[in-house]
């Protein structure tokens, strides 16, 4: 099987494969939509497409960043409405972003591509994982802070944490509540880190500033509330959508089935 992020690769498709099934081979990093139990009970490998993804997908989160920022989807909202009728002193301002704190939630491949960016636009970067990585900290420049430390001190966050039950609605309305009202979220990781309802209440009554998103809670749905918001861009889970990357995914996992069905190991599996 050749998945996407679109399917769900549980016990009964694998089931209904047969006992022929041999890999799944997900074009996507994240694979939160396979069940590995269920592969590992079958004996089916499964296979991701890691680090040829991760400078397009920081790409996309910056992106979001300045867009949401800097009001793009609502500044051009209004130049294509007919509504721009001059140029003003403080219209469509927002915060500057080079200089300030940038807090990378998930410090993996893609967050620390993303702080790499930050550092050209002379950010401080800040940093908040299960784990602290001291090399990649002297690499980047970046400081370990605790979650509710980095959540009350950054700017700008940006999500880069894989799904998992840990990490589900690990940013809920608490933890909005300790974000300052300047705050930019960003999340181009998977939708269901953050809580879409919660997000939307926070922004609608400017509890933070902003947020940039590319992942949803229940795809391709996007909370209805959301879509009404002026201080929120939303992209169609595009992060790693370059024409360049999105052919290395898909060599990757093809790859990746040629070696399974070949008796070989596999470049990129992620269960033994
Ligand atoms: C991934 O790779 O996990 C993305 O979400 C799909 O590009």
């Amino acid at each position: 099987i050749l998945s996407t992020v679109t399917e769900r690769v549980d016990a009964e498709l694998m089931d209904a494969a047969g006992e022929d099934l041999k890999v799944v081979a997900n074009m996507a990093v994240g694979y939160d939509n396979i069940d590995l139990d269920a592969a590992g009970e079958r004996d089916v490998v499964v296979t991701n497409t890691p680090e040829v993804l991760n400078e397009t997908t920081a790409d996309t989160a910056f992106m979001l960043l300045l867009a949401a920022a800097r009001r793009l989807g609502e500044a051009e909202r209004l130049l294509r409405s007919g509504g721009w009728d001059a140029w003003g002193p403080m219209q469509l301002t927002g915060p500057d972003v080079w200089g300030k704190k940038l807090g990378v939630l998930g410090f993996g491949r893609i967050g620390q591509a993303v702080a790499r960016r930050a550092r050209g636009f002379d950010m401080e970067v800040l940093y908040h994982d299960q784990y602290r990585n001291e090399e990649a900290e002297q690499e980047l420049g970046a400081r370990y802070l605790d979650l509710n430390e980095l959540l009350g001190t950054c700017d700008f966050i940006s999500v880069h944490t894989p799904l998992s039950d840990e990490t589900h609605h690990l940013i809920g309305a608490t933890e909005l509540d300790r974000m300052k009202p300047e705050t930019v979220l960003v999340n181009t990781s998977r939708g269901p880190v953050v809580d879409e309802a919660s997000l939307a209440d926070a922004l609608a009554e400017d509890r933070i500033f902003a947020a940039g998103l590319d992942v949803y809670e229940e795809e391709p749905e996007v909370h209805p509330r959301l879509l009404e918001l002026e201080n929120v861009v939303l992209a169609p889970h595009i992060g790693s959508a370059s024409v360049e990357t999105r052919d290395k995914m898909a060599a990757l996992a093809a790859e990746n089935i040629v070696a399974v069905l070949s008796g070989e190991e596999p470049k990129t599996p992620v269960n033994g």
